[in-house]
Parts: structure tokens; C-alpha cells; sequence
């Protein structure tokens, strides 16, 4: 098997949160007298027992992000692990909601120190990093529309893109079109987490009431053969992270997890990592796992990192370096 190390990699969901390392987080705790002892296990990593603990555990951690220096600090702490995977390229979920809970001013500020971050990142490391701005479905359809504000008023060449995560069995897609209406007009790349814990009819609803061009997991789809096919003609994007669907038990293992049959199948299929270290995983280790249970190389990992360039809500010129980068190896 080849050394995956080196090779040049692309990720487009990752949640800037979420890939908070369990160290930063108990570090800020400790600093700011929060109690967060309920979420980590005996070894200090989070411990959560199914997707609902999950996002509790997730929501718990971010209560110690209480300003923008700590989200500097923590863009900066996640870039250098995700070069250090080979990393060229990252595409960041980025919640208004835990940067001053929508509020435009704050936002703006946590932005700016985000984007000093990136900018040091990409000179120092040679990584680039964008913003998608994620509402969060289990807030509601009114606060996805303070979000969507928050996206309009500062869509530019850094936050390209506008989703949607959190619980997929709250609320309706079509509750979600006023904010996903706005951000289109924005100018925004578009894509929706659904067929995670949704099945096939989540993964349409997303894409008929939601217009989006690429869909977070997305997995699920493989339970419906004209929705497959469906996705393949139209050339849907899933960002698929293996890592993630087993640590949370949508799969019990990579070897049940349906990425080689949808990509055999057509579908443009993307690797990313969710939420790192919840998921005790790196970019590296998916790309290990997957050539060990599917017998993936160089090619296939070339081939899927091609289809997450031209999916990516970058600009233009950002992708031909990008694309310059990528035919390198
Ligand atoms: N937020 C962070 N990780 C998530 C996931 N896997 N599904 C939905 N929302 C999330
Ligand atoms: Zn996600």
C-alpha cells in the first residue's frame, strides 16, 4: 500500500468546533472556571453514548469558546493538525450560533479573528481554509434565519458557503428554504447534512426544498435505488465521513459502510472527518482505513480528491492553485 501521508488532500466538512482537540477544551475550561467534568471519560476523551449525547457533549464544549481570540487560537490549532495530514484544502463549518449566538457585530468579530488564523495558516503551512456558515436544524427555522443574515452580510471570498447541521430528525427541510433562499442570493455554495440518521426521503427533501448542490453524509441514499441513480445523473456531492458514521453508529463497521457501493454506483463521493477527535479519527486515518477495507490507492484517493476541487465553494482562482497542487503528484 502506498504512504497516504504525503498525498495532498481536500476536506470539505469540518466543524470548526468540533475538531476542538479535548486538551484545548479542558485548557479554556480550567482558565475560565467552567465545569465541564460530564463530558469526558476517564481517559480524557469526550464521551457521549448516542447522536442526541452527542450533540450535547458538542454544544457543552463550546461553551468555553466565549470569544474571538479563542476561536483564533483554536483555527489555528486545527489547521496545523489538518497540514500536518496532508491537508491542502479545508472546508470549515462555521456556527454563528457559538460566536455570540447570531448576533451580526459579534459575528463579525469572531470572523475577523478566524480569518487572521487562516491567513497565518496558509503562510506558515501552505493550507487553505473557507468558511461555510452552518445553521443548526434543532434551533429552528427563525434562528437559521438570523444565521442566514449573519452569511449574507459577510459572504465574500473567505465564507463561500452556507448549510445546514445538527439534530436531522427536528423540523422540516422546507421550513429551512427562507434561510437557504438567502443565502443563495448571497452568492453561496450550498449543502445540507441529511441521510445521516434521515433515510432516502431526508437526502430528496434536502435537495427539493433546499436546492443544494452537495449533501453532508448523504449515505443513507444507498437504501434507494432510484435515489442512487438519481444522485449520479444529477452529480450530487456527498461528503462522506466513514470515521464518523461508526463511531456514532450509523454503521457498525467500515466494511458495512455503503461509500464503495455508492461510488461504484456513480456517485460523486468525497472523505472527510466531522468532528476529529470525537471521532478518534484524521484525515490520514480514513484514507487508511479505507485502502485497508477497500483496497483504495493513489488513483481512487487522486480521483476523489478531483471531484472535492471542483465541488468546493472556492473561487476560481483558488481552485486552478489548488488544481496546480493536486496534479503535482
Ligand atoms: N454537528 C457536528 N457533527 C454533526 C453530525 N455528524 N451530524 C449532524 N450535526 C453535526
Ligand atoms: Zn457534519
Amino acid at each position: 500500500m502506498s504512504d497516504l501521508t504525503t498525498l495532498p488532500k481536500l476536506e470539505l466538512h469540518l466543524h470548526l468546533e468540533g475538531a476542538a482537540p479535548p486538551d484545548f477544551i479542558r485548557m479554556l475550561a480550567g482558565r475560565k472556571h467552567i465545569d465541564l467534568s460530564g463530558i469526558f471519560d476517564e481517559r480524557g476523551d469526550y464521551a457521549y453514548s448516542d447522536f442526541v449525547d452527542f450533540l450535547r457533549v458538542y454544544e457543552a464544549a463550546c461553551t468555553v469558546l466565549t470569544n474571538p481570540q479563542d476561536f483564533h487560537d483554536l483555527t489555528l490549532a486545527v489547521l496545523e493538525q489538518s497540514a500536518a495530514e496532508g491537508v491542502i484544502y479545508s472546508e470549515a463549518f462555521l456556527s454563528p450560533d457559538f460566536c455570540g449566538g447570531g448576533d451580526l457585530v459579534a459575528w463579525r468579530e469572531y470572523l475577523a479573528a478566524i480569518e487572521t488564523a487562516a491567513a497565518t495558516a496558509q503562510a506558515r503551512m501552505g493550507i487553505t481554509l473557507r468558511g461555510c456558515i452552518t445553521c443548526i436544524r434543532h434551533f429552528g427555522p427563525e434562528q437559521a434565519r438570523v444565521i442566514a443574515r449573519c452569511a449574507q452580510e459577510t459572504a465574500g471570498h473567505f465564507i463561500t458557503g452556507f448549510g445546514i447541521a445538527g439534530d436531522e430528525n427536528r423540523f422540516h427541510p422546507k421550513e429551512f428554504t427562507y434561510a437557504f433562499d438567502a443565502a443563495r442570493e448571497a452568492g453561496l455554495g450550498l449543502t445540507a447534512h441529511a441521510g445521516e440518521w434521515g433515510g432516502p426521503q431526508s437526502v430528496r427533501d434536502a435537495l427539493d426544498h433546499l436546492r443544494v448542490s452537495r449533501i453532508g453524509h448523504g449515505v443513507r441514499a444507498v437504501e434507494d435505488t432510484a435515489l442512487i441513480d438519481d444522485l449520479a445523473a444529477r452529480g450530487v456531492v456527498l461528503e462522506v465521513c466513514p470515521g464518523s458514521n461508526i463511531a456514532l453508529g450509523v454503521y457498525p463497521e467500515l466494511k458495512a459502510h455503503p461509500i464503495a457501493r455508492l461510488r461504484d454506483a456513480g456517485v460523486k463521493v468525497t472523505v472527510s472527518t466531522d468532528d476529529p477527535p470525537f471521532f478518534h479519527t484524521t484525515m490520514q486515518r480514513e484514507y487508511q482505513a479505507l485502502a485497508e477495507v477497500f483496497g483504495w490507492d493513489i488513483p481512487e484517493f487522486t480521483e476523489i480528491n478531483r471531484i472535492a476541487l471542483d465541488a468546493a465553494f472556492c473561487d476560481p482562482e483558488t481552485r486552478a492553485t489548488l488544481a496546480a497542487r493536486l496534479e503535482q503528484t
